[in-house]
């Protein structure tokens, strides 16, 4: 084990450390806005970091290329041709004015990873592949994790129809970018070419910050529902109007979100709800609103506790409404369910963080992770990096050098250590 701090647990810098904190710096330049970093699917932006990521990709002794959706895909070969492989991934692409680390520490480290192995001419008993996703968070379009589904062969060819903010469809947006729609499924793997899919990525919560723990071993991955609601009131004179004779879907709205933030603040069992977007039409000073959108982002514990809390929620927007005159109408725009990570999976995170000398902790995924579509197609892994003030989502988001090199170090050593699931086991 290399030199520790016996107070913090933390390592002094090495290598790996210092060489994948220079290419999250490097990928985060990559931006549609010079003063904060946001990338989004399909863009110029994508296009740039996807060239960069398989330069380095090849630069690891990798085959890499751009599949059917945009991931950038690179493949290790192990001690003989076409075996199966290991794969290890995260996305790359970003939500707006994003930290550069939620996303790129998994797949710059993986590719880190793979790096030292061909350094010492090291190959192992199957192929590691290494996946970059393109869309993991879903702000462009309606839907998420399009990435880690097409290659799970579970991309619904319908999300094709879904439009972007300024009405671009996805299909449209493909096009554009040089790809095709109609070859989403080229993108697909199946369940045999896979032994597992392992992903490192930064916490995004407080937990490990509070241990006082670099890493810790994911149990499983919060399931989410995501729904699009429409308010539709009666546009008018903002002077002439009386108040009690309006149909603002604007105050409509309002109300609606204070309703959600009072079900989830009452929920002491774990209940989170977000509205993260809202817009209003015609959108003008003097014009009352008489239209509404928002977005809502609901996560729990359970898949049982998500889907009751939907449940009431939309009661309870449908009743405010209906009391308002206000035509509502909701769609569940993405849903996942809860995925536990693999039992003998989790078994060799666990050996691989205490063989680098640190406690082995367990912790729940409270933010949603590509795992959630790999599980069709292999058992799911993860390991969390230690994330400074529990900041994400936000350009604070913080690893500290030392806290990566600890990740790279542990999942160095679990790949060494790999050892596929036994038959029928
Ligand atoms: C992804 O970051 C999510 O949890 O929404
Ligand atoms: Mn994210
Ligand atoms: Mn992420």
């Amino acid at each position: 084990m290399s030199e520790m701090n016996a107070q913090t647990g933390d390592r002094k810098t090495s290598p790996l450390g210092e060489a994948i904190v220079g290419r999250i710096n490097a990928l985060a330049t990559i931006s549609q806005d010079p003063g904060n970093l946001t990338r989004i699917f399909l863009t110029s932006e994508h296009r740039a970091a996807a060239e960069l990521i398989m330069g380095w990709m090849r630069e690891a002794g990798m085959n890499a290329h751009l599949d059917a959706i945009g991931n950038v895909c690179g493949r290790y070969e192990g001690e003989r041709p076409r075996l199966p492989c290991l794969m290890l991934g995260s996305h790359y692409d970003t939500v707006r004015d994003a930290g550069k680390w939620d996303g790129p520490l998994g797949l710059i480290t993986a590719i880190s990873c793979v790096g030292d192995l061909n350094r010492r001419g090291r190959r192992l008993p199957f192929a590691i592949e290494v996946a970059g996703f393109a869309d993991e968070e879903g702000v462009r379009f309606a839907s998420t994790l399009l990435g880690s589904r097409a290659i799970a062969g579970t991309f619904k060819q319908s999300v094709l129809a879904t439009r972007d903010s300024t009405g671009k469809s996805m299909r449209e947006a493909l096009i554009e970018f040089g790809l095709d729609p109609d070859h989403i499924g080229a993108a697909a793997r199946i369940r045999g070419e896979l032994l597992a899919y392992i992903e490192l990525h930064i916490e995004q919560g407080p937990v490990l910050e509070a241990e006082n723990l670099p890493i810790g071993v994911v149990t499983a991955i919060a399931g989410a529902t995501r729904l699009a609601a429409r308010l539709t009131g009666m546009a008018g004179h903002a002077g002439t109007v009386p108040m009690a004779l309006r149909r603002d879907a604007l105050t409509g709205a309002a109300e609606c979100i204070s309703k959600i933030e009072e079900l989830c603040r009452a929920d002491d069992a774990g209940l989170v709800g977000t509205v993260g977007y809202i817009d209003a039409a015609p959108g003008a000073t003097n014009v009352i609103p008489g239209e509404a959108h928002f977005t809502m982002d609901i996560r729990a514990p359970t898949d049982d506790h998500r889907k009751r809390a939907v449940g009431e929620i939309v009661r309870q927007i449908e009743a405010i409404a209906k009391r308002r005159t206000l035509e509502l109408q909701v769609e569940v725009t993405h849903e996942n369910r809860t995925v536990p990570c693999a039992p003998w999976l989790k078994e060799q995170v666990a050996a691989a963080v205490a063989a680098e000398g640190y406690p082995v902790f367990e912790l729940p995924s409270g933010a949603g992770h590509d795992g959630m579509a790999m599980v069709d197609i292999a058992d799911v892994a993860m390991l969390f990096v230690r994330c400074r003030g529990g900041i994400s989502h936000h350009p604070d988001e913080h690893v500290d050098m030392a806290d990566a090199d600890a990740g790279a170090r542990v999942l160095l050593r679990l790949i060494e250590n790999f050892r596929p699931q036994e038959a029928g086991g």
